[in-house]
């Protein structure tokens, strides 16, 4: 039964209360809009949408597929909003999971979120060394060697000669040395200190809204209604298909949610950043997709499944500019993403570190910055291992099927939390009763069963050797378990 012991709303508010493991109350409600955007729109618009279009075989009804994934994200930002706004505190899912479903769900989830944000970031860090690349070489003509930006496994797929590259010790060298190096930067910024890296998220974010907007003011000149005929070419299966891969572009409105502890208001900045700048991103991610899916036939995207926006320009023949600022827009809309995440993975381990389900080392924040730069560090070496070594598709999968269990224990947190706790003063409640949080747990699951079997396999692994850290730390040291005075049991 211990192992289900639950802390109470009350007494999670109060620890984070505690001075030197404080963190600075500096962000106002646009500060985080702009964090859920920096977030939200990234790779996922700029590359996903091609594989969902092809792959996918949704076509134009890509267009669907994305109003599908807004609709099942939209249920599930509700219930974070809910959560946020009545558990201001830097673990986000897990934190709720803690005062909901007890502790060894919250370790599941806080284990189960490294998918989210530190895969997740892995993914768009490989995805930014692409992109770094193209934009490198439409500058200057130059280009990093292949070797350096590649992991082994995707090199080999190219089609590349491996016995051109470096050797040390008769051992070929192929890493993502462009990867590693982005985290690097970014893991310093965050570092410094939240604020500094929010300006600079903020700064980020204008640039990419402004490339998006060129991309559909010019999309629009060259829209031919033809090129939506047919519009579904895939059929229901083909916009299932394509909800699925997108799914990656909505990932990040719920990174807002861990920085509620260092929001200046948070029942009122948590609901206006995460369901703000969800609402904002769908609407642009249709635009984009409407004139994308006009601007060329759909099957032509094949060309550059990486790179969608460009091939629509590309195949309109248009000015070299606008292909070089598109190609910007998507560093810099993916280095938003990175440091997003950067931010939000170190907060759920200090949180896990505070309550004594991971060493209490992570737990430090930073005597100046005031930051938590130990799980900060950590977070950097992990994000720039695995995207020095391992491909894009895989690690994309991953980050998937872990952010869609997580939401939906946010939402069955929800439904606990109100029946338990029905009198708490709920600042934001979600619309719509118990049907929003259930509609979200239904719309996560249908998409779950749409990964593939690997995807699963590797899902289930993850979560095992998860547990046996558990038992072998956290369930020992456990501050919760072993006596704190705020105890509540389930
Ligand atoms: N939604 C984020 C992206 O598209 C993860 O890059």
């Amino acid at each position: 039964m211990s192992l289900f012991k639950i802390k109470s709303v009350d007494s999670i508010v109060a620890e984070s209360e505690k001075p030197g493991e404080k963190l600075a109350r500096v962000l106002g409600g646009f500060d985080v809009t702009m964090i859920g955007i920096g977030a939200i729109i990234g790779a996922g618009i700029f590359a996903m949408v091609g594989e969902a279009a092809v792959k996918g075989n949704a076509g134009p009804s890509l267009i669907i597929s994305l109003l599908i994934t807004a609709v099942a994200c939209g249920f599930c930002a509700l219930c974070y909003a809910e959560l946020a706004a009545m558990v201001p505190i830097a673990g986000s899912a897990y934190t709720y999971a803690y005062a909901t479903m007890g502790e060894l769900i919250a370790w599941i989830i806080g284990w189960d979120l490294i998918l989210e944000y530190a895969i997740g970031n892995v993914a768009v860090a490989i995805s930014w060394s692409g992109y770094f690349n193209d934009f490198l070489k439409s500058l200057t003509g130059l280009e990093v060697p292949v070797w350096l930006r590649l992991d082994y496994h995707t090199f080999l797929l190219r089609g590349y000669d491996i016995a051109s590259v470096p050797h040390l010790f008769g051992i070929p060298i192929v890493f993502n040395l462009l990867s590693v190096s982005v985290t690097a930067v970014l893991t310093w910024l965050l570092i410094k200190g939240i604020k500094e890296s929010t300006r600079f998220n903020s700064l980020m974010v204008g640039i990419k809204l402004l490339v998006l907007a060129v991309f559909v003011g010019v999309g629009f000149y060259y829209f031919k209604p033809g090129n939506w005929v047919p519009f579904a070419p895939g059929g229901w299966t083909g916009i299932q298909a394509g909800a699925a891969y997108i799914f990656f572009a909505y990932i990040g409105f719920d990174a807002v949610s861990t920085v509620a502890e260092e929001t200046k208001n948070p029942m009122r900045d948590m609901p206006v950043g995460i369901i703000g700048s969800l609402l904002i991103c769908t609407v642009i991610y249709v635009l984009v997709a409407v004139v994308l899916t006009g601007m060329m036939p759909f099957t032509e995207l094949k060309t550059k499944i990486a790179e969608p926006l460009v091939a629509g320009l590309e195949y309109n023949h248009a000015a070299r500019w606008l292909v070089g600022l598109v190609s910007l827009g998507a560093v810099v809309a993916t280095t938003a993403v990175l440091l997003v995440f950067q931010m939000g993975q170190p907060r759920i381990f200090f949180s896990m570190s505070r309550d004594g389900l991971l060493p209490k080392y992570f737990a430090k924040v930073h005597p100046v910055h005031k930051t938590p730069h130990v799980t900060t560090i950590w977070t950097g070496i992990f994000v720039a291992f695995f995207s020095a070594f391992f491909s894009l598709d895989v690690m994309a999968e991953l980050c998937n099927i872990g952010t869609l269990f997580a939401f939906i224990l946010v939402c069955a947190g929800v439904i606990i939390l109100r029946r338990r706790d029905p009198a708490r003063h709920r600042p934001f409640k979600a619309p719509g009763g118990m049907l929003t949080p259930l509609l979200g747990i239904g719309f996560c699951l249908y998409l779950m069963l749409g990964l593939t079997f690997m995807t699963w396999m590797r899902f289930v692994g993850w979560l095992a050797v998860g547990l046996v850290i558990y038992f072998m730390y956290g369930f020992k040291n456990s501050r919760l378990r072993n006596g704190a005075p705020e105890n509540a049991s389930a």
